[in-house]
């Protein structure tokens, strides 16, 4: 559908954006929903983010995805923040209702999503996370919220245990936070249902560096790498080698995307879609 005077715009907004699969994923996601809407990417410098959002009320755009690293500080220039995202500390969707602009974290949604295609049943269960930066934090609270025990090792401690705290407090789960290392990890992983690497390591170009060590994997445990990039990590290809359930980390990409346009059009995703959109985007499509 090509654009008219009367196309409705959306975007995302960060620094870099220019690989960001979204623009792919949502224009292939409107165009199956069959309505005239258009996703942009924008870059935008951290001193230009406040006349961003200005632009956005100006230009009258009806939602954006906001990326690295506009995350926290676009949260002072809203109207309002909804409740997740304001637990979560940051936002990642702003949708624009008649000039208000209120503020989403599409991320814990999407890894909920995740592990549901992944078929992993969470509750009263031990769930090790790695890492303790924005991407876990979004992963705990979602843990927290469908009634697991999250316990955080990272390989700075203090940012685990912070976080461990700082979920303790607002849902009451008994959350912990520990040191990244491989004994700490063999331990904790032989009580866990569920491994979750939210950190940056095996991120392409290091497609062969790990966070955790292939030993401490085995058949009864599900393994989530929020790293799509490569699609298949050395951790994913290592669980799978344990002959350990995998859930790739474009299942928490197509789920994030999918709730915010469910949060622009009102409409359901086209999830499918979506998902074939970023398995050809990453080269390994139909
Ligand atoms: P994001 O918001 O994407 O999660 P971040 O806040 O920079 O990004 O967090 C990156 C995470 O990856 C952190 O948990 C970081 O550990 P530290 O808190 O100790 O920095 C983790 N990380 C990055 N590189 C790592 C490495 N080489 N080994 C272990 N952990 C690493």
């Amino acid at each position: 559908m090509k654009p008219t005077a009367a196309t409705v715009v959306c975007g995302i907004i960060g620094d870099p954006v220019e690989h960001s699969m979204s623009p792919a994923m949502q224009n292939a996601a409107f165009e199956a929903a069959g309505i005239d809407w258009v996703y942009v990417a924008f870059r935008v410098d951290r001193e230009l983010l406040s006349a961003a959002v200005a632009g956005v009320r100006a230009l009258g755009l009806r939602g954006l995805n906001v990326t690295v690293p506009h995350k926290v500080d676009i949260m002072s220039y809203l109207d309002s923040i909804d409740p997740v995202a304001r637990r979560i500390g940051a936002v990642n969707t702003i949708v624009n209702g008649s000039g208000h602009l209120r503020g989403y974290n599409t991320d814990a949604a999407g890894f909920t999503h995740a592990l549901a295609t992944g078929g992993v049943n969470v509750a009263g269960r031990r769930v090790v996370v790695l890492g303790a930066g924005g991407g876990a934090r979004a992963v705990v609270y979602s843990l927290a919220d469908l009634g697991a025990v999250p316990v955080i090792v990272n390989r700075t401690p203090e940012r685990a245990e912070a976080l461990a705290a700082d979920v303790t407090r607002d849902t009451g789960v008994d959350a912990a936070g520990s040191v990244l290392t491989p004994s700490t990890l063999d331990e904790l992983a032989r009580s866990a249902v569920l491994i979750v690497n939210t950190t940056s390591v095996g991120m392409s170009p290091h497609v062969d560096a790990s966070p955790c060590p292939p030993a401490v994997l085995r058949r009864d445990l599900a393994v989530c790498d929020i790293v799509y990039n490569p699609l298949r990590t050395a951790l994913m290809r290592d669980a799978g080698a344990a002959g350990a359930r995998t859930i790739s980390g474009v299942e928490m990409l197509v789920g994030q995307g999918a709730r915010a346009f469910e949060l622009w059009t009102g409409l359901g995703a086209p999830v499918d879609v979506m998902r074939r959109v970023v398995l050809t985007e990453l080269g390994h499509g139909a």
